[in-house]
């Protein structure tokens, strides 16, 4: 029986697209046929769950005070003990169905107050590995076939719980003035997560995010990662869409939306090649 594979997105840096990397690729993965939970580990925004329409719902949840336990219960000590006196109920009441195939582990203002709480555990093992443990323990027995996280686009307690327990990082960037320049950043800063962590990370996919064929700035960006990161740049690169945004803003992806401009179509395509290319790098 083989292990639920798990993949985590992230950058250091907010609207490059990772919420709309992992809501797409997880998507796609479940077009494939595999099982799919994503988990928005990224904030009290809770973008994951506004985009795929299930914001409404939770956040009426979390008013009515009906919204224990939820993610942000899964990091703390006492974890073990609510999930034993709770038993199945306690995994699958944090869980949802889109709609469109994945389920989803929506993010709770709870989030908020764990980086500080975190941070007063002692030893680092325990400390980045809380998160680790919940996936391994309490989701594997649901037999998903894909775990994909939505990271904070910052480095924190939570961000590292999160690289730590998945290890296969997929980051979507975008081209702007400033970017093409700091391509070897990202092998910087992911060496030193690992460091401080004691395990390898592996830039698993590299996603060229919102690029446009008609500019210079975006071709030249294309190819300095490539030059870069030769073996994890995806193939297929996401054309910048306004039909992502929209579809967004009406709470689903582009594979629920009929949206049908050549932008459109392309970006689709390109989030379906590279989860078949991720699928294959994992
Ligand atoms: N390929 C794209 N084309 C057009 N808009 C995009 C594309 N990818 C992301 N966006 C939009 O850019 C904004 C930031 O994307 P998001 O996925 O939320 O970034 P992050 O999670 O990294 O902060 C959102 O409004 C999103 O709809
Ligand atoms: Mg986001």
């Amino acid at each position: 029986m083989s292990r639920t594979l798990r993949a985590g997105a992230f950058l250091d840096k907010g609207g490059t697209g990772k919420t709309t990397t992992v809501a797409h690729l997880g998507v796609a993965l479940s077009e494939l046929g595999r099982d799919v939970l994503l988990v928005d580990l990224a904030g009290k925004q809770a973008d994951l769950a506004k985009n795929f329409g299930v914001w409404d719902e939770y956040s009426e949840r979390i008013e009515a005070e009906d919204d224990w336990p939820n993610v942000s219960t899964a990091f703390r000590e006492q974890w073990g003990r609510i999930a034993s006196k709770l038993g199945d109920e306690a995994v699958e009441g944090m869980i949802f169905e889109t709609g469109e195939g994945p389920d989803i582990i929506p993010a709770h203002p709870g989030l908020d107050g764990l980086d500080t709480e975190l941070n007063e555990i002692e030893d680092t093992h325990e400390r980045y590995s809380r998160f680790d443990d919940f996936l391994t323990e309490y989701v594997e027995p649901l037999d998903y076939d894909f775990v994909f996280l939505d990271l904070p686009g910052s480095t924190n307690n939570v961000s590292y719980n999160g690289l730590w327990a998945v290890r296969n990082v997929v980051v979507p960037v975008e081209a702007g003035p400033f970017e093409a320049r700091q391509a070897g950043r990202l092998r910087d800063d992911l060496s030193r997560i690992s460091s401080s962590f004691d395990v390898e990370l592996s830039l698993t996919m590299l996603v060229l995010n919102k690029t446009d064929s008609r500019t210079r700035l975006s071709a030249e960006f294309a190819e300095e990662y490539k030059q870069e990161y030769p073996e994890a740049v995806a193939s297929a690169q996401v054309p910048r869409s306004q039909a992502i945004r929209n579809a967004a803003n009406d709470g689903k992806t582009l594979f629920a939306s009929d949206a049908s401009s050549t932008t459109a179509e392309r970006a689709r395509e390109a989030f379906m090649e590279n989860a078949e290319e991720l699928l294959k790098r994992l």
